[in-house]
């Protein structure tokens, strides 16, 4: 592009050189904030994962927006959106500690479901599932002695928690409701205020 901001070489291979240096001080020191391959793919994995909840969740949405549930669709809807922001933490992170993102191609989700309860029921199962990737990094990251991501992943282990009580408090009114249409409704109208 002719307008398009370009440092000049130079300078280039000046920060390239003073990045290699600043990293090799730093390594010296024990200190290596460069991100290692190994968990750097593993955190393009994370985000391929997060990413996928956002697509389970929001397919979800639509599924409850055709069964009349616009409540249900809410409260899926917001949820995906929480796992675009978990995403986003995890690119963000690989790129402030100048690793590379390889972005991969997301696995298309079911698009409907026999009943809310059948719903609900995957919704929870995604969670424990999430919930044992983010243990396995963290497993991974202090292994590596890698204390950086640690912390990071002390924040997703926390909201695992939240995320895993959120989901199984849902699954089990929507059980309690059961055939009832009048009970489902209400839960619903509950969901689409905000209200777990
Ligand atoms: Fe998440
Ligand atoms: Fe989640």
């Amino acid at each position: 592009m002719k307008n398009s901001f370009r440092l000049p070489n130079k300078v280039c291979r000046d920060i390239i050189k003073y990045q290699t240096i600043r990293q090799k001080e730093l390594k010296k020191e024990g200190i290596n904030m460069v991100i290692t391959e190994k968990i750097q793919d593993a955190i393009n994995q994370q985000i391929n994962a997060e990413l996928y909840s956002a697509y389970l969740y929001l397919s979800m949405s639509a599924y409850f927006e055709t069964q009349n549930l616009s409540g249900f669709a809410k409260w899926m809807k917001g949820h995906a959106q929480e796992e675009l922001t978990h995403a986003m933490k995890f690119y963000e992170y690989v790129l402030e500690r100048m690793g590379k993102m390889a972005l991969q191609a997301i696995p298309a989700p079911p698009a409907k479901w026999d009943s809310p309860v059948a719903a609900f029921e995957q919704v929870y199962q995604h969670e424990q599932k999430v919930t044992a990737l983010i243990n396995a990094l963290l497993e991974l990251a202090t292994t590596h002695k890698d204390y950086a991501t640690c912390a990071l992943l002390q924040w997703f282990v926390n909201e695992q928690v939240e995320e895993e009580a959120n989901t199984c408090k849902m699954l089990e009114k929507a059980k309690l409701a059961g055939a009832s249409v009048g009970a489902l409704f209400a839960l619903d109208h509950q969901a689409g205020k905000g209200k777990d």
